[in-house]
């Protein structure tokens, strides 16, 4: 393949990614869209095209025999669906996080790639975050000793913006934001421990977003992230319906023994995640998790808040998502064209949407552990062998 030809369905908002494709440096171009919504495709014309997206049909895009490849950046109740027609469709996928609202439709994307043997490529591009990749480096050099315990506590300043405005606060659609958002926390700590979770137990509610007020009708503005949207009840657009919880808590073991904790707040004024990996010689915390942050080590016994033994102060890169969007998609270029393997996995995707499942369900259940169902052992040890 020499030139690879892009197709995007869902071009605007996370569809937007796919432009760091359109370049002369990686020999890839954005040659078709399909989106339901006409100013978003008459933008994507305006950028590629004046035939490049003519429909809000995705079929459209996956008729075309000039696409070898597709970005899958539609809400995530149509994730399913698109990446097995794309898949079926003989085209390499790029499939946003979550590879799917339930366990059920993540096995059938992962059994989909495994059955055609076009190429799945999952989003999760936190496992592209520098700071990310920096804790990762330290973990794995064994500066902190064995790893025994992962906690990550995740602010959501822009909760009011991005969830509870649109199709996201509707059950639905999601799930529930322990998946929608938890995704890309459970995928990092998974890889960062080296196992998937094995048991989870999870406590949560809604307690802010259903005393603010609705709109009745139909969304008439779109999605803009404003500080000056705040605090949540100066607001008055929100969704019709809010079926998702705004405050959840989850804690699971992973098949290592290492035991962890992910909680995440909607209504908090600030938006960063803060993780703190402990094993039995030291802790790794990061400050800030984008742009200019640090990332402090602990590895000297004292008696207060401590002075951190080591300090990694790193600096911003360009690109959104803190430098990581362009890595991402650099890296889906180079594994559908070399076969590259890259940081993220489509099986660890299908983990993470797992273990949100079964905390979800733990959450508005009985708050009881709850066993994480495995992948079948062939269609792993397919995606193991680098998808051959
Ligand atoms: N990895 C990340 O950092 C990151 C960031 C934001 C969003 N996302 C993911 O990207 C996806 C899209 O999120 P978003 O915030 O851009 O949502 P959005 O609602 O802002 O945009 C989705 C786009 O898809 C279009 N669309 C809706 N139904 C469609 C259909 N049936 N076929 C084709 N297009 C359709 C919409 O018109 C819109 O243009 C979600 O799955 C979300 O989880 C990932």
């Amino acid at each position: 393949m020499n030139t690879v030809r892009i197709g995007v369905i869902g071009v605007a908002g996370r569809g937007k990614l796919a432009s760091y494709a359109h370049s002369d440096e990686l020999n890839a171009q954005i040659v078709a869209g399909a989106d339901p919504d006409p100013d978003a495709r008459k933008t994507f014309n305006e950028a590629y095209g004046r035939d490049a997206a003519t429909s809000g049909n995705y079929r459209t895009v996956l008729e075309r025999s000039d696409v070898d490849a597709v970005f899958v950046c539609s809400p995530d109740h149509f994730h399913e669906e698109h990446a097995v027609a794309a898949l079926e469709a003989g085209k390499a996928v790029y499939l946003e996080k979550p590879i799917a609202v339930t366990i059920e439709g993540a096995d059938r994307v992962l059994e989909t790639a495994r059955k055609t043997g076009s190429k799945l490529y999952l989003g999760h591009n936190m496992r592209y975050f520098p700071s990310v990749l920096k804790m990762k480096e330290i973990l794995d050099a064994g500066t902190i000793g064995t790893l025994q315990a992962v906690w990550c506590r995740h602010f959501v300043a822009i909760g009011g913006d991005a969830y509870f405005k649109d199709w996201h606060s509707e059950r639905k659609n999601t799930t529930g934001l322990l998946l929608q958002k938890g995704a890309h926390d459970i995928d990092v700590i998974h890889w960062l421990s080296g196992a998937y979770a094995e048991s989870v137990v999870a406590m949560g509610k809604l307690s802010v977003y259903d005393k603010a007020e609705r709109r009745t009708g139909e969304r008439t503005s779109k999605v803009a992230l404003k500080p000056e949207n705040w605090p949540p009840y100066s607001q008055n657009d929100y969704s019709p319906t809010i079926d998702i919880e705004d405050h959840s808590m989850m804690m699971f073991t992973l098949a290592n023994g290492v035991q962890c904790s992910y909680t995440q707040c909607h209504y908090a004024p600030d938006y960063w995640r803060n993780y703190t990996f402990i094993g039995d010689r030291g802790r790794i915390e990061n400050i800030g998790d984008s742009g200019s942050c640090e990332i402090r080590v602990y590895t000297t016994r004292s008696h207060t808040a401590a002075t951190p033994d080591i300090v990694h102060y790193l600096k911003p890169s360009s690109g959104s998502h803190g430098g990581s969007d362009p890595a991402i998609v650099r890296s889906f270029i180079e594994f559908v064209r070399d076969g590259k393997i890259p940081n993220t996995s489509p099986v660890a995707a299908r983990y993470a949407v797992a273990a949100g499942v079964m905390a979800t369900e733990s959450l508005r259940t009985d708050n009881g552990l709850r066993r994480v169902p495995a992948v079948d052992p062939e269609t792993e040890a397919y995606f193991e062998r680098g998808q051959r």
